[in-house]
């Protein structure tokens, strides 16, 4: 049971694709439910999802898109509209936006929250098609900043054995290994100590093991949270802000 002078834990599970983000927060959501701590799965682009949702069929397919924003985001990622890479990213960043206030009150009532993907996937993406890292970061600074995010590390190959990858716009084995190296760049940054730290504990997880495995692994980095996190949230790099 989660302590009730506690906030929820706000738990980020990062990514390439196909290395088992939905499989994993499933079943972490499961465990957590299971000792009886309160939680929210959230996707993005997307909502929050009930665990309900979480086992369904439709969880496993195809991401809930349904705020105006996270509509334009689905029509772009199955190459059914056209838009400027910056625009896309920008549309991204205001899906987060558009529910951070929710995922705070819901962390404030003491339920932790999941999240398949958040700013680091977003990053990640549009730097790998040659945008700035600065210029890509900038609109996600401040959004509310996870207390742990598990990066699930898997070679783009081994990704691929998983059933192979979709029709969607970035599930190409080139460009997710461009990704891959941003996201290594980003795992450098967080966990330096000479880094600003207001973006919460950054762990990588060698995701090509046995999702049983990956799963105890996650588990031993979760548990120390479960009870819930005392203090405020964290805004994520929030020494970049300028306040003059
Ligand atoms: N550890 C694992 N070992 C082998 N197969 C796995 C493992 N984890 C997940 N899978 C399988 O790989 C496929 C992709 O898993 P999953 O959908 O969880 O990945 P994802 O990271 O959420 O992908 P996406 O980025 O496309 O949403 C699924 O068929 C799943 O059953
Ligand atoms: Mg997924």
């Amino acid at each position: 049971m989660p302590d009730s002078k506690k906030r929820g834990a706000f738990i980020v599970i990062e990514g390439l694709d196909r290395s088992g983000k939905s499989t994993q927060a499933a079943k972490l959501c499961e465990r957590l439910e299971h000792e009886d701590i309160p939680v929210k799965l959230q996707k993005f682009p997307g909502t929050c999802l009930s665990l309900s949702y979480a086992k369904s069929t439709y969880f496993a397919s195809v991401p809930d898109r349904t705020t105006t924003i996270g509509k334009m985001i689905d029509s772009y990622l199955r190459s059914e509209s056209e838009l400027d890479d910056h625009t896309i990213h920008l549309l991204f960043s205001a899906n987060r936006w558009e529910l951070a206030n929710s995922l705070e009150k819901t962390l404030n009532a003491g339920t932790t929250v999941l999240c398949d993907r958040y700013a680091f996937s977003g990053i990640a993406f549009s730097a790998s098609k040659g945008l700035s890292y600065e210029w890509c970061r900038a609109p996600d600074v401040s959004l509310p900043a996870p207390d742990l995010t598990l990066f699930l590390d898997i070679t783009p190959e081994k990704a691929k054995e998983r059933g192979g990858y979709g029709e969607e716009r970035y599930e190409k084995e080139e460009t997710q290994r461009r990704v891959r190296q941003v996201f290594a760049r980003m795992g450098e940054e967080m966990t330096s100590g000479s880094q600003d730290s207001s973006h919460g504990q950054w762990i990588t997880v060698d995701a090509g093991r046995g999702v049983d495995i990956v799963a105890e692994d996650i588990w031993t980095h979760i548990r120390p949270l479960a009870s819930g996190v005392s203090g405020p949230l964290n805004r994520l790099w929030s020494d970049h802000l300028n306040h003059s």
